[in-house]
């Protein structure tokens, strides 16, 4: 069974064909156009976005189904939400009229969910049970996965998000925007122990992640030591985020029993939290780095696990959650 996916929640216009059989999913084609226009205003103009959807949809469609070598799927998927409502909207109604015209079933998928289970796409993949821990630049919440749309959440930030803490640290240090890959890529020439910020701490319960401590203490730090290096405060930064991230997941292990853990959304990809997870002797899965930021070819892999397991299409009529708890 071959999936048209389409992903458009946030700045990519991004289309993928995957295809499922004997119980794998293996990506025959994903294509992920940027949109460079939002760098100058320093972050994502949701007006910009819609419309960068808007004229870049048809071709990045084309180019999907072109490289798959087909030209009808047998179902279509789209991101539904969570994400900026307009942009959203525009692959979401693109998809259901596609799947409308070739007459063939339609999956609104959660962004979210893409991104809990994109390790799947990986060779080795992680057997349910297994622990995902999302870090992207809007959510940071680690998940237990007990089987495809049965997740439990095991600890969520209450204030930024990973990704967030970057791009905001990324300002701070004047780098421009999108600040993950920048902040990583000036923490190359830092010394991680340079400067000890104060490792985030459950402030109410265990379940409760936090990043606004930790941004607070880099901008007081800059203010108060404008001697230290911007390198050393970059790789001091990001190398706390990845044992703070570290410390959360080995409790979620504790509290669950489960030492399969896999990680995705884009501050996945950097480099430093990979190498702490890597070495945290747990089993972890590491989807490569491309496949951490947003894309289709995950959202495909939601839509051809729920269809897989028998889990039926969408109505027409359905239309975007700008908020969606996964699972629900
Ligand atoms: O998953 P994603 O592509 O989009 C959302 O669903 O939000 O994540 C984007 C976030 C941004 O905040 C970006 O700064 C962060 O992921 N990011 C990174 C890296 N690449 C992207 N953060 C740290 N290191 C990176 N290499
Ligand atoms: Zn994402």
């Amino acid at each position: 069974m071959n999936v048209l996916a389409i992903e458009s929640s946030c700045d990519e216009t991004a289309c993928a064909v995957v295809c499922a059989s004997e119980g794998r999913v293996r990506v025959l084609s994903d294509v992920v156009r940027g949109q460079a226009a939002h760098a100058r205003f320093g972050g994502v103009v949701p007006e910009i976005a819609s419309r960068a959807h808007a004229e870049q949809i048809v071709a990045t469609v084309q180019a999907a189904l072109h490289t798959a070598g087909i030209t009808r799927p047998d179902a279509v998927a789209a991101t539904a939400g969570p994400g900026l409502i307009g942009a959203v909207l525009v692959g979401l109604s693109f998809g259901k009229a596609a799947a409308l015209g070739w007459g063939v079933p339609f999956v609104g998928v959660n962004h979210l969910e893409g991104h809990l289970l994109s390790a799947l796409l990986n060779d080795p993949a992680p057997a349910f049970p297994f622990l995902s821990l999302v870090v992207s630049g809007g959510h940071t919440t680690l998940y237990a996965a007990l089987a495809v749309g049965e997740y439990r959440v095991l600890c969520e930030t209450t204030d930024d998000a990973a990704g967030e803490a970057f791009d905001k640290v990324a300002r701070m240090l004047s780098l421009g925007y999108p600040g993950g890959p920048r902040v990583e890529a000036l923490a190359r020439s830092g010394n991680p122990r340079a400067v000890a910020f104060p490792m985030p701490r459950p402030s109410r319960s265990p379940h409760d992640l936090s990043f606004s401590g930790l941004k607070t203490a880099v901008r007081t730090w800059i203010e108060r030591h404008p001697e230290t290096s911007p390198a050393d405060v970059a790789a001091s930064f990001q190398d706390t985020v990845a044992r703070y991230l570290l410390d959360r997941v080995e409790w979620g292990v504790s509290t669950t029993g489960i030492r399969r853990v896999a990680i995705g959304g884009g501050a996945a990809a950097n480099g430093r939290i990979r190498e702490v997870l890597s070495a945290s002797g747990l089993e972890v899965f590491l989807p490569p780095r491309e496949t951490c930021t947003d894309n289709a070819a995950m959202i495909g892999n939601v839509a051809a696990l729920h269809l897989a397991a028998g889990h039926p299409p969408w109505p027409l009529s359905a239309t975007a959650r700008s908020r969606w708890e996964v699972g629900t």
